[in-house]
Parts: structure tokens; C-alpha cells; sequence
């Protein structure tokens, strides 16, 4: 009988997979994926090609909001099914040449991979043989410091990501791991947090009672208050505690 990858091909990664290896040339010289930035997040994301304008913004986007990802000890990476030389021209051209929506001058210092054979696109399920089978879909890879995938997020061609939510999510994970706590709808950091169900009715009929700094809307769904100055100064206490490592 046929396996499930002989008859679909490579299964694709999933969240609490470990991140799949490989190694790679990029515009930052080459990189050993996900080894090299062990005790560090990243995200691996891709985008269709090189000199499209949809492409051209978000790569402004992105690395204009490089600081505030670097400060969360999270490496950006890059891939497009373009080569090295195409990637540098294009790297080129936004920093020399575009201005948009205010931003001008902008540099990519992160990698980003050259993928021409669809080696990293097709391990990671980039390549969506719907959307495009020449071209990788707007794909976003979360991992964390133990190489485990930890969120993944598909856009289509047409569609430009907001990079303030691929941030929030970021963030999201970082205090649900920081704080053992998970994170409502649309929350932004300062905002309430959900604490974990209680393990007993005791503990269910003490939360409903009130205190500890804990509100409860039924006993299933409790919360409480985290700062964002906390919430902040815990990911900067982690990120010196892994580079001392
Ligand atoms: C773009 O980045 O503009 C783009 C790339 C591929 C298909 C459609 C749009």
C-alpha cells in the first residue's frame, strides 16, 4: 500500500512539529535552518517573487519593523523561489529607489533564501499547486527557541500580510509561555489574559468567590491583569538569560 508521502508527497509541517531542516544560500551568506538560531524565535516566512509590488511593501513593512522583532529575540527569514542575484537587485532597489507610505531607504539585513530548485518551499508546504505552482504563497512559520513550530499562517498571492498582527501573535506566544496563560480575541499586551480552567470544583467555586486579582465571567472563563511593561521586561529577562547560555 502507498505511504501518505509517496501519495501526496512531503507532508507539511505541522504546529508542535519540529521545525524541518535544511541548509541554504542567502543574501546574508548561508545558514544552517533552524540550528543556528537555537535559543532564539523565528520567523521563516515566504513571498511569491522578487519585484512585485505587493512583495516590494511588505518587505518595506517588515524591515521597518525590524528593532521591535530583534528586541523579542526573534530572527526574521525570508524565501522567495527566486536566485541569490535576483534577491540582492531587488534588495537593492527598495533600499536605493522606493519610498512608500513614508518609509524610504529601507534595509534588509535580514537572510533571505534562494530557493530556484523548491527545495525549502516544498519542505516547508510553500509551493500550493492551486494558488501557483511556480510561485511560494504568502507563508509565515513560527518557532520557538527549541526549533518547534509554534503557529503557521497562509496568505494567497493577491493578499498583503499585516505585520502588526504577525508582531501581536508573536508576542501572544511569548506570554502564553512566559506566564502560562492564553490570549482572548484581539489582544494586545496590557489587556486581560485567560488563566488556565480550574483543575477542581473547588477552585472553580473560589474563582466565582473573587480575588487574587482574578475576574471570572463564568468559572470556564477567568482572567487577570498582565502589564505591558511586564509582560515586556519578561521577554527582554529571557532573551539575556539564553544568550548567557
Ligand atoms: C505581488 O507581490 O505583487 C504579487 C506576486 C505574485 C502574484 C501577485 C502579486
Amino acid at each position: 500500500m502507498e505511504t501518505v508521502s509517496e501519495k501526496f508527497g512531503t507532508p507539511m509541517p505541522r504546529i508542535g512539529d519540529q521545525a524541518p531542516s535544511f541548509k541554504a544560500v542567502t543574501t546574508q551568506g548561508d545558514i544552517d535552518f533552524p540550528k543556528q538560531y537555537a535559543g532564539k524565535w523565528i520567523i521563516l516566512f515566504s513571498h511569491p517573487a522578487d519585484f512585485t509590488p505587493v512583495c516590494t511593501s511588505e518587505f518595506m513593512t517588515f524591515a521597518s519593523m525590524a528593532k521591535d522583532f530583534e528586541r523579542a529575540n526573534c530572527q526574521l527569514v525570508g524565501l522567495s523561489v527566486d536566485g541569490l542575484y535576483s534577491h540582492i537587485a531587488w534588495l537593492r532597489t527598495i533600499k536605493e529607489k522606493i519610498e512608500y507610505r513614508g518609509m524610504k531607504n529601507v534595509e534588509v539585513k535580514f537572510p533571505l533564501i534562494e530557493d530556484i530548485k523548491m527545495d525549502v518551499s516544498s519542505l516547508y508546504g510553500m509551493i500550493q499547486p492551486g494558488e501557483s505552482s511556480t510561485k511560494a504563497v504568502r507563508a509565515v512559520f513560527y518557532i520557538d527557541p527549541k526549533g518547534t513550530i509554534r503557529t503557521i499562517l497562509y496568505y494567497p498571492l493577491s493578499t498583503g500580510r499585516n505585520f502588526e498582527e504577525i508582531y501581536r501573535v508573536l508576542i501572544a506566544l511569548q506570554t502564553a509561555d512566559a506566564f502560562s496563560v492564553a490570549t482572548p480575541a484581539d489582544w494586545r499586551p496590557g489587556d486581560e489574559v485567560i488563566v488556565p480552567p480550574p483543575g477542581s470544583c473547588g477552585v472553580a467555586k473560589d474563582r466565582m468567590a473573587g480575588g487574587k486579582g482574578i475576574k471570572c465571567y463564568d468559572w470556564f472563563f477567568c482572567t487577570k491583569k498582565i502589564t505591558k511593561q511586564k509582560i515586556f521586561d519578561t521577554i527582554q529577562k529571557k532573551k539575556k538569560t539564553r544568550k548567557k547560555k
